[in-house]
């Protein structure tokens, strides 16, 4: 008998999956960021792998394990994950779960000293838009996945993102509960055809529906 995993639906191709957060430093020891812990993506990642894909992870600072069979690269910033993921093409499949800061800053190269001065101007400037510059790119995957954590209107605002990043899906995560780092999450999936709503179900189960859903397209 053959050892190893065995043949799988997504044997032979390439999947691109981006998780985690990003970090914008401030100066050497501040930063901003989104609230994501990675596991909804790293779940995913690992659900693709398990159909037998070769799996590219790029993550931003998360404290998640590498799921088996992955190849993951470690970023920071969001301009740091346009060019990881742009390095990383192509692929089959682009499942951009990762809550990319939108705004990076001018970072101070010394550490900024409280007191005099009164409070920092923080300079803001707009970070790139991975999921669209990759959507609209020369080399786009076949099918492309963007996520979009609402607290309202879910449906409505990832449909309205789903047409103006040029993704294929949405995957649109309700986070007006207790989403965030815990383990279950509640989707709803846009594609061209319709809205799926699913159930309140554990990440590792999302992942696994969404890697055959996945695996039927490509
Ligand atoms: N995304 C990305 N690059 C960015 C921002 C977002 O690739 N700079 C991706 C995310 O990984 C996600 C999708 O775009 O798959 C939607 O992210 P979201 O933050 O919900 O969308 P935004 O267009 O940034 O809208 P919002 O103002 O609601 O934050
Ligand atoms: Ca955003």
């Amino acid at each position: 008998l053959e050892r190893g995993p065995a043949r799988g639906r997504l044997t032979g191709r390439h999947v691109l999956v981006t998780a985690g957060p990003t970090h914008e430093p401030i100066d050497p020891v501040r930063y901003i960021a989104n609230r994501s812990s990675g596991r909804q993506g790293f779940a995913i990642a690992e659900a693709v792998a398990e159909l037998g894909a070769t799996v590219t992870l790029v993550s931003g600072p998360v404290a998640l394990p590498t799921p088996r069979g992955v190849h993951r690269i470690d970023v920071e910033t969001a301009r740091e994950m346009a060019e990881a993921v742009e390095a990383a093409l192509p692929a089959d499949a682009a499942i951009m779960v990762a809550a990319v800061a939108d705004w990076g800053v001018d970072a101070a190269l010394q550490k900024i000293k409280k007191g005099d001065g009164g409070l920092p101007p923080l300079a803001l400037r707009e970070n790139p838009d991975i999921l669209a510059t990759i959507a609209r790119g020369p080399r786009r995957p076949k099918l492309v996945v963007g996520f979009a954590a609402e607290t309202e209107k879910v449906v409505e605002h990832a449909t309205a993102k789903r047409a103006r990043k040029g993704a294929d899906w949405i995957v649109a995560n309700d986070v007006s509960g207790d989403v965030m780092g815990g383990d279950a999450n509640t989707v709803h999936l846009v594609t061209p055809d319709g809205v799926d709503h699913w159930e309140k179900l554990p990440k590792r189960e999302v992942a696994r529906r969404l890697a055959d859903r996945i695996a039927d397209a490509l």
